[in-house]
């Protein structure tokens, strides 16, 4: 194995009863990557990124995450994985309503069994630099629809995961605030490591990306890859 390799899918294919949903998908992510995949509706791609973060058992195939399948791993290390290693932005939103942006944000730093005034400390953090700071003791119900995603965006990112599955994490933002979010992930590429994977029908977003995936029919194939 590369060591700067973070992620990777060798031959996976899923299934929903007899239907495919992806088949055969191979790909390789390096720390510090930033990969977006593009595609058509109902191509697989949400389909794809469950199970390359384990929340979706695979039919054939494997994925690897720092060198180990995930196959291997029984459901409380799997759990600890995605909880602990793993960052998400759901396609819908997903917000707690009886949670403050702040707590909604701090939720994987109190999972992972932070104290309450260190999780909000670091919520707070990765809120303002994602232009969000005024908000934080607001609930979901009283921001914007493209606030509450960069409110998803900020809680993937609290506890500085090794990964970040983002599906149309910019999906309901205009141009500038989409922007604004893939900085963020191109920041954090550089600076920690991170290695993002992003879901994305933005083609902005996507050529910016390091490498760019294209799904049809549940294929994956690689597009490009730019010398970084
Ligand atoms: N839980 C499910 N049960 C059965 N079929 C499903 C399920 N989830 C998705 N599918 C089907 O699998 C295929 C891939 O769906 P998926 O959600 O991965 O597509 P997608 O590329 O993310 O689409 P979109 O861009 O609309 O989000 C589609 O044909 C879809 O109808
Ligand atoms: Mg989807």
């Amino acid at each position: 194995m590369n060591t700067s390799e973070v992620l990777s899918a060798e031959g996976v294919e899923l299934c929903y009863g007899e239907t495919p949903a992806v088949r055969g998908a191979q790909l390789t992510v390096r720390r510090g990557e930033v990969a977006a995949i593009t595609g058509q509706s109902g191509s697989g791609k949400s389909s794809l990124l469950y199970c390359l973060a384990g929340v979706l058992p695979v039919a054939r195939g494997e994925v690897r995450f720092e060198g180990r399948s995930l196959s291997e791993l029984d459901d409380e290390e799997l759990s600890a994985l995605r909880r602990e290693r793993f960052g998400f932005v759901f396609q819908y939103g997903e917000l707690l309503p009886e949670l403050t942006i702040e707590e909604n944000t701090a939720l994987p730093l109190r999972l992972a069994g932070r104290r309450k005034a260190e999780a909000l400390a670091a919520a707070g953090e990765v809120l303002g630099r994602l232009g969000l700071a005024d908000l934080r003791t607001r609930r979901p119900s009283q921001v914007s629809g493209g606030q509450s995603q960069r409110v998803a965006v900020a809680r993937a990112l609290v506890h500085r995961p090794a990964v970040v599955f983002a599906d149309e994490p910019t999906g309901s933002l205009d141009s500038a605030n989409a922007a604004a979010v893939l900085d963020e992930f191109l920041s954090l590429a550089r600076s920690r490591g991170t290695a993002v994977v992003l879901v994305t029908h933005d083609a902005d977003v996507a050529a910016r990306a390091d490498t760019h995936y294209t799904m049809r029919d549940g294929v994956l194939a690689c597009r490009a890859r730019e010398a970084s």
